[in-house]
């Protein structure tokens, strides 16, 4: 097996049509990315194993969808307007521009540099004589604190307009609802809320492909607790999330908890750890999970003058519940999945034979349907592949030699193919073969429709 690099990884998923770089035909708009045909498949489906594990199967949560635009208040109650920032530091000599903490922990990783105040990064940087990474050289201005929030305006008269913000996450939107939720699902103490969808940052660095980007997923729970329970849910969270990963087949050494120590904690924080993932780019943030105390739902009561209490039905009992917040980006999940996933070798022929060994709940394509001799069988192929693609994601492909289309879909990792013969003519049969086995079984439409749902099954 070939050890795998970022570059593998992208080679693939745009030979493939997992992932395009986005407006490529106009140069590209750096750091955006597209899904294609295979990708937005494999998006769909973390996004569905996520939504059963943390809603479907949770006996705690529901669901929401809630506007990416908030009433900008929300904004400033959040501490987003205030404090949303990432300390920015320029090279004089080349001009290009850093993350100051990013300069700090990559020259010395043992160092914590989010929990530095803005004159310790730059004393320690002028004191290490840390070089700029892009030319060497050891001039750099002051740090300013940039605001990551995308602005935008609302209204057709520019002068007349609102400005608003794109969110940089998802949980605000889950705060605003919070008591309408409770009524309206009549929940009691403890429940969550999880909502999936599009956030954006005006990161300063992004990079390492869809590691960081500006526009991404999030998939995140906010878990409603009575004060003083927090550190229970807290290591329940922990605990779930960790079993997700390993449940949608992240191996246990690819995966560790990385907890913040009290100079990390973000000031509404009183526990935060990270699951982080070894990418090919080494380990690094995959999902976080913190106790976020009272402090959002305190905030919000306070900025808009509404009660965001919780009355308890049976003690009688009034409080602002605590909130424990699983938070996983999809995108780092996909890269995740896609490098855990991803196999090569070289044959002795000198061909490269590509696995993609991913759990089958997650493949693009649950079944590949291929004539034997598309001459003969392409009418009776047809017909499978319109009763299957009734039930799950097919693909039809009668172009090559059949042993080519076998490796072309273990290649993106379907995980079944029913290849129609003359036999099937006869008598209704079809084999279907198990990529993971190579198990070649002769069964009915209705027998490979039922063992397919039954392989899928997350
Ligand atoms: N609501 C809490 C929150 O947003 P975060 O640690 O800033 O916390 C949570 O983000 C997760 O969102 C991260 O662990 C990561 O998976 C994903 N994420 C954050 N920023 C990202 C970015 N610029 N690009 C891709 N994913 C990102």
């Amino acid at each position: 097996m070939k050890a795998k690099s970022m570059e593998t990884l992208i080679n693939y998923a745009k030979n493939y049509g997992f992932v395009y770089q986005g407006s490529e035909i106009y140069g590209g708009l750096a750091n955006t990315w597209d899904y294609g045909p295979l990708g937005v498949e494999l998006k769909n489906n973390l996004k569905q194993a996520f939504w059963k594990r943390f809603v479907q199967e949770s006996p705690y949560n529901v669901g929401l969808d809630s506007s990416i635009l908030l009433n900008p208040n929300a904004w400033v109650a959040s501490g987003h307007v205030g404090g949303f920032n990432d300390p920015l530091i320029d090279c004089k000599a080349c001009q290009t521009r850093h993350r100051a903490d990013h300069l700090i922990e990559t020259y010395d990783p043992s160092v914590h540099a989010d929990g530095m105040k803005i004159n310790e990064m730059e004393a320690y940087i002028k004191d290490n004589h840390i070089p700029c990474p892009a030319c060497g050289k050891h001039d750099f201005t002051t740090i300013r604190q940039f605001n990551l929030m995308f602005k935008t305006s609302q209204g057709v008269v520019d002068e007349q307009g609102l400005d608003l913000y794109l969110r940089p996450e998802t949980a605000q939107g889950i705060f605003l609802d919070f008591k309408h939720v409770q009524r309206t699902s009549r929940l009691k103490v403890p429940f969550g809320i999880v909502q999936i969808g599009k956030s954006f940052r005006n990161e300063i660095t992004p990079g390492n492909f869809i590691f960081r980007t500006r526009e991404f997923e999030q998939m995140e729970l906010e878990f409603f607790c009575k004060p003083g329970t927090e550190k229970t849910w807290f290591d329940y969270w922990k605990k779930e999330s960790m079993q997700f990963l390993i449940d949608l087949n992240l191996h246990a050494d690819n995966l560790t908890f990385e907890d913040h120590d009290a100079s990390q904690l973000s000031h509404y924080s009183n526990m935060t750890t990270d699951i982080e993932y070894k990418y090919p780019f080494g380990f690094d943030e995959l999902w976080g999970i913190a106790s976020r105390t009272d402090y959002d739902l305190t905030q919000h009561q306070t900025h808009s003058e509404t009660s965001l209490e919780y009355m308890d039905p049976v003690t009688n009992e009034k409080y602002i519940p605590y909130v424990v917040e699983p938070s996983l980006g999809v995108e780092r999940l996909f890269l995740a999945v896609l490098n855990e996933a991803y196999t090569s070798e070289t044959l002795e022929s000198g061909e490269e034979r590509i696995n993609l060994n991913i759990h089958p709940a997650l493949a693009p394509y649950k079944v590949a349907v291929l004539p034997l001799i598309k001459k003969h069988h392409k009418e009776e192929a047809e017909k499978v592949y319109r009763a299957l693609s009734k039930h799950v994601m097919a693909v039809y492909d009668e172009a090559g030699k059949i042993g080519r289309r076998y490796r072309r879909q273990d290649a993106i990792g379907t995980p079944f193919a029913v290849t129609i013969d003359h036999d099937s003519l006869e008598d209704g049969t079809y084999t279907l073969r198990d990529k993971n086995t190579m198990e070649q079984t002769r069964l009915s439409l209705d027998e490979i429709i039922a063992h397919i749902e039954k392989r899928i099954k997350f």
